[in-house]
């Protein structure tokens, strides 16, 4: 152990170039004197060294451990952080052709029908017919679309309340949206440069279909 720490000692004096030819051990030097007291003090060093050895290796073991538990620690912070990544992805896509837009997912058909046949169209995706909240949304989605086309939404002017009436049930708020055209018996509505534009049923249009990024989570929604 004393050759071994000369060693370092003259190592490290050649390494910083400071050394001289005579060693500078201090234990080595502590350690000489008459046979008896070299005895004892060899004693003490042994102790010594035992003592100081004893306390690196409790120092060196406290620190792999806690190395240890901090490499464990992050790896299940990667593996939450993985599964969080992975449910925020299935949580936010769309299916294949459908487009996300805030929480909903849109579809715009590039085939033409009747108001009804687009209703049961989006019926079978499990969606529904576009529902708008307000102004600023439908500008929105009507730029998301091509202004030549006419696109059916989820609004219908019922008898006999005479009223324009979304496909949720709710009743048109007219302060809020306003409807271009002429509102008559059997009127639906399409969506078109960002207007809504009242027009007979039957018409065949372009539509838009909806549902909500939940739903998807939920039901798992086949591709389109
Ligand atoms: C991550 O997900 C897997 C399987 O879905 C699960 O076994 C594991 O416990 C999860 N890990 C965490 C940290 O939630
Ligand atoms: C139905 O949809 C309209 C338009 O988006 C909305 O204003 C209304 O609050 C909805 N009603 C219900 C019951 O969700
Ligand atoms: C419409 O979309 C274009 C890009 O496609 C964008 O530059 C423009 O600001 C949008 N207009 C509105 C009113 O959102």
């Amino acid at each position: 152990m004393d050759r071994e720490m000369t060693n370092a000692d003259l190592k490290l004096t050649r390494d910083t170039g400071l050394g001289t030819s005579s060693s500078p051990s201090l234990p080595q030097d502590v350690c000489q004197g008459p046979t008896w007291h070299q005895f004892v003090l060899k004693l003490a060093c042994t102790g010594f060294i035992l003592l100081a050895l004893t306390i690196i290796g409790l120092r060196v073991s406290v620190i792999f451990l806690k190395q240890k538990s901090s490499t464990e620690k992050s790896s299940v912070d990667v593996q939450e952080k993985r599964n969080e990544t992975t449910e925020k992805s299935s949580l936010l896509k769309c299916p294949m052709n459908w487009y996300p837009f805030q929480e909903r997912c849109l579809f715009f058909s590039h085939t033409n029908n009747p108001w009804s046949d687009s209703l049961a169209h989006c019926f079978t995706q499990e969606s529904s017919l576009l529902l708008i909240q307000n102004q600023e949304e439908l500008v929105l989605i009507s730029n998301l679309t091509d202004n030549s086309l006419l696109f059916w939404i989820g609004l219908k002017f019922i008898l006999p309340e005479k009223k324009w009436k979304w496909i949720n049930g709710s009743f048109l708020n007219s302060n809020i949206l306003q409807i271009t055209g002429e509102t008559k018996e059997n009127s639906c509505a399409y969506l078109s440069s960002a207007k809504v534009v009242s027009e007979y049923c039957e018409t065949e249009n372009n539509w838009i279909c909806q549902k909500e990024l939940k739903s998807i989570r939920n039901k798992g929604c086949p591709d389109s």
